[in-house]
């Protein structure tokens, strides 16, 4: 039987581009360029299946160019880069990352919590561009994490894990808003409580947004949400640029309206808001937060053994919608 064409669209672990070579014939990206649409589009003609990274769209049109196309596996857990309805109307199987980088998440926000209270990469700075000549009983003062009151926006898998690190390692006072309530016993084991948005916006100390980016969760935090935030509040994203304004956030920490903000994502990414990059109190990382070598090859494992699993028996391991009949 011939092999099955896949394109792997980003640079990957040369051993996970190993194995995938064993099983298809691969057309790969190592040099790691950014394709733009067009050329995403392009490189897919005559390819059954393809993995994908956050930043390929897979869209109608270009599922409509390549009717081919049977299954794209995303190294990632969000997959707002994916239109699932269309690639199911299209008669394309879609799968994510889940599970294998959740705790490795939680502990960068966690880190990020840490970073933005306590104010560690603005007082590196200041350190390194030399301002640092004597020691003064306010300087850096931040804001408290142990014992404090942490807001969870979205308490999925990666939100349970940071509530988990935060009442049990930390003592803090754990409260969430979700979609859907927890189950009783997950609440416990969390030792965290559903209140409204406007309760946890209103009274948490720390806000961690976790939330998955679609069109009804675009800018959740917007100029009215940070007003309602207390002015010594931090608030961390980890969840997906595009959940935060972040032109109204960088205005609300110019003054002063919130603490301090720590960010791992951003609208328009790899762009970064001007603004932001202007305030002092906001701690920026470029995307970032599942990044440990054991992790990101669980991640790019993962999603070469859905493309492997699905062309051999029809059946991806983590899939994101179910196509009727299908089989590879
Ligand atoms: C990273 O942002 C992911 O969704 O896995």
């Amino acid at each position: 039987m011939s092999k099955s064409s896949i394109l792997v669209a980003r640079a990957i672990f040369p051993e996970v581009l190993q194995t995938l070579s064993q099983v298809f014939e691969v057309e790969s990206n190592q040099a790691d360029e950014v394709w733009s649409a067009a050329e995403l589009t392009r490189r897919m003609q005559g390819k059954q299946g393809a993995l994908t990274t956050g930043s390929e769209r897979i869209d109608a049109a270009l599922l409509q160019a390549n009717p081919q196309l049977k299954m794209v596996a995303n190294m990632a857990v969000g997959f707002n880069n994916f239109d699932v309805p269309a690639m199911t109307a299209a008669g394309v199987l879609a799968s994510n990352t889940p599970d294998v980088l959740t705790e490795t998440t939680a502990d960068f926000g966690f880190a990020l919590l840490m970073a933005t209270a306590r104010r560690i990469s603005e007082s590196e700075h200041y350190l390194r561009a030399g301002h640092w000549t004597k020691w003064s009983y306010d300087m850096f003062a931040g804001a408290e994490v142990h014992g404090s009151k942490l807001g969870i926006l979205g308490m999925g898998r990666i939100g349970q894990g940071i509530a988990r690190r935060a009442a049990h390692g930390f003592g803090m006072e754990v409260m969430y808003h979700n979609r859907s309530r927890l189950s009783a016993d997950l609440e416990a084991e969390c030792k965290a409580r559903y209140v409204s948005k406007e309760e946890l916006l209103t009274t948490a100390d720390h806000v961690m947004l976790v939330v998955p980016y679609s069109a009804a969760s675009h800018h959740t935090i917007g100029a009215a949400e940070l007003a309602m935030m207390q002015p010594t509040a931090t608030l961390v994203n980890i969840a997906r640029g595009g959940i935060v304004d972040d032109a109204a956030l960088a205005k609300a920490l110019a003054a002063g309206q919130i603490a301090a903000a720590g960010l791992d994502v951003f609208e328009g990414e790899p762009q970064v808001h001007p603004d932001l990059l202007k305030v002092p109190n906001v701690v920026l990382t470029p995307h970032i937060a599942s990044a440990t070598i054991k992790t990101r090859k669980a991640m790019a494992q993962l999603a070469a053994d859905n493309l492997i699993a699905f062309f051999s028996n029809g059946q991806a391991l983590t899939p994101l919608n179910s196509l009727p009949g299908a089989a590879a």
